[in-house]
């Protein structure tokens, strides 16, 4: 039975503990919050009394906190615990903060990985969820087995911690701007008395068309063709003219919308009207 430490145990560290336990690991947790070990103990955890005994008590601990700088500050107190052992690390962090723990946890020679998780708690233990992994490719050989029985598609990225900030970006963003598009789709509805329920039920149907903006990227972008666009940038500013002209007449917060006009005018501006709106990378990278 393999032996593996879990620090941090909220929504995301608690679904690693309990999978690992499922899969036969001896789990070892520890939480600066101690009650929320409970339910693990329960079902079999052991408890560590702080984080330096978690480390001690296995070959390889997992930690999901927040942050990266969350992660440094617990291990910090811990350092001698460090020496010899595997850290694989799943919060979050941009890149300096990757690149600094890693360094730092090589510094006080233990191994590295770092992880980014691309699900959510429900979908730890799944055959189709990933952490995508950077760090020590050796800790990814090691561990490839135990990280595709919390997430089916997990990989390794490469060495270069950093470039796993950049792709949580990279991935982070799309999302959000889908989340920020229903907000506002929100609050223009209510300013405009469509019901919510109507707006809700639409959503699907508009959003169908984003497997056609995939398409449309992913034939143009790595190969820097732009031309004949299903909808032309020129096009899709005229739209933008519109919905702001909407937002302003409702009164209604139009930051986001704003933005989006602006970065779409720049694509005009510069000439790339008849192009796909997938051009403005050529204008965004400067
Ligand atoms: N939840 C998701 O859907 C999801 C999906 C992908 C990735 N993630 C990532 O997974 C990580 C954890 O997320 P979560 O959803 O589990 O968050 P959460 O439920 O809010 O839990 C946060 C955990 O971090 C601990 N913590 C935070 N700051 C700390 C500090 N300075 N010292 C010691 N412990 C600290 C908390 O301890 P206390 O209990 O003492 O507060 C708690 O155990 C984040 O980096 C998140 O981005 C989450």
């Amino acid at each position: 039975m393999s032996a593996v430490s879990v620090i941090g145990l909220g929504a995301m560290g608690a679904a690693l503990a309990r999978v690992l336990m499922q899969n036969g690991s001896r789990v070892t947790v520890w939480n600066r919050t101690e009650r929320k070990a409970a339910p693990l103990v329960a079902a079999g955890a052991t408890l560590a009394p702080t984080a330096a005994a978690a480390l001690a008590a296995s070959p390889t601990t997992l930690v999901c906190v927040h942050t990266h700088a969350d992660t440094r500050a617990i291990l910090q107190a811990a350092p001698a615990a460090l020496a010899g052992k595997t850290v694989i690390e799943l919060s979050t962090g941009g890149v300096r903060e990757a690149e600094a723990l890693a360094r730092w946890l090589e510094a006080q020679g233990a191994q590295c990985l770092i992880g980014m998780i691309g699900t959510f708690p429900t979908g730890i233990g799944k055959a189709d969820t990933a952490i995508v992994t950077a760090g020590s490719k050796a800790v990814w050989r090691a561990h490839a087995p135990m990280l595709r029985a919390l997430a089916g598609r997990s990989s390794y990225l490469g060495a270069d911690v950093g470039a796993l900030a950049a792709l949580f970006a990279a991935l982070f963003l799309p999302r959000q701007g889908f989340m920020f598009g229903m907000i506002y789709g929100a609050l223009i509805c209510e300013r405009a008395c469509v019901p919510i329920d109507t707006y809700v039920e639409q959503l699907p149907v508009t959003l169908k068309l984003v497997d056609a903006y995939f398409d449309v990227f992913k034939k143009s972008v790595p190969a820097g063709d732009f031309a004949n666009p299903p909808v032309s940038m020129a096009t899709l500013l005229a739209c933008y003219d519109d919905v702001l002209e909407t937002f302003a007449h409702g009164g209604v917060n139009s930051e986001m919308p704003e933005l989006l006009h602006r970065l779409m005018r720049k694509g005009v501006e510069a000439g790339l009207g008849g192009e796909q709106v997938t051009a403005l990378t050529k204008v965004l990278r400067g």
